[in-house]
């Protein structure tokens, strides 16, 4: 046998694994609708070995990729990526520059991928702060992948959390001057429908790696409800097995929304809201 060939086996082996956690993952639970990812530890995975904080990033890239093709095989629908933070133009120039860079070469690499998988590609934050070359493929991205029926990819590229609310209190602002938009019709809807992420569920799971325990100003009005997930990997480290450990643990959970978990039960027409009406027609014999 060919070393290509044990290669291949190896390969096939791998995938024929893969495919088996999946396939549990899909009988165990439910996937959540809406992974959102504060992709954190770069710069600590790269100073471990020895190298430069840009080779995390360069790293970093290729968690996205398998993280991006392993959701879309699992049928998550939407997926945000916390790419670019509004405080992360702070940090010094050469990062900034070398981290845009990559994210220039990583659309541009990754388009046709993207494209193949049906994933629509999109994005959030204060784009026209970016560079205009990455912009404009950014833009060529959203607009090629705009038909395409698979895996949402939210970017969030110089977003913050408290920019998209502050933004949102703008534009009701001015609607309200502009006669659109009474103060009294002001709701919990109308607010999520100015904010970046009106065409978007909220989040039902949010993971963060590095094993840090905050939320950093990202979708801070969004994640109200969601699951929290905190792994202990660095993100260059985190790859799809890490995904199935945090859904796996996701589906776990029981999502009570402020409710008694008897209500929760009952709304979702579990086991106990079965017992609950067994019993009731026991009572009425
Ligand atoms: C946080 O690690 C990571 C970032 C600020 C950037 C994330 C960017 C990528 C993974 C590459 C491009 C992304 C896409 C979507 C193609 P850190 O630098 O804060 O790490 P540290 O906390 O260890 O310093």
């Amino acid at each position: 046998m060919y070393y290509s060939e044990g290669l291949d086996l190896a390969l096939e082996k791998a995938a024929g694994h893969d495919k088996k956690l999946q396939e549990r993952l899909l009988q165990t639970g439910q996937i959540p609708t809406h992974v959102a990812i504060i992709m954190d530890g770069n710069g600590r995975w790269a100073q471990k070995r020895g190298l430069p904080r840009i080779a995390g990033h360069h790293e970093g890239v290729n968690s996205v990729r398998d993280i991006v093709e392993a959701c879309g095989q699992l049928g998550v629908k939407y997926l945000t990526l916390y790419a670019f933070s509004t405080e992360n133009w702070k940090r010094p120039e050469d990062e900034v520059s070398l981290l845009m860079r990559l994210l220039l070469k990583a659309l541009k690499d990754e388009k046709d991928r993207l494209h193949q998988n049906e994933v629509q590609l999109k994005a959030i934050g204060e784009i026209a702060t970016l560079p205009q070359d990455v912009q404009d493929e950014l833009l060529d991205g959203i607009e090629v992948m705009k038909r395409n029926t698979g895996l949402t990819l939210i970017l969030a590229l110089s977003y913050s959390g408290r920019w998209d609310i502050t933004n949102a209190v703008k534009r009701m602002y001015d609607d309200i001057q502009a006669g659109m938009l009474k103060q009294e019709d002001i709701s919990e809807k109308i607010i999520a429908s100015y904010l970046s992420t009106k065409d978007y569920p909220d989040p039902d799971l949010l993971i963060r790696t590095s094993g840090e325990l905050r939320i950093s100003n990202f979708l801070l009005w969004q994640l109200a409800y969601s699951e929290l997930f905190i792994s202990q990997e660095y993100w260059p480290a985190f790859r799809r097995k890490d995904l199935y450990a945090a859904i796996a643990d996701y589906q776990r959970r029981e999502r009570r929304f402020g409710m008694v978990s008897e209500q929760v039960q009952k709304n979702q027409g579990g086991r106990a809201a079965y017992v609950e009406r067994f019993l009731k027609s026991v009572a009425k014999l």
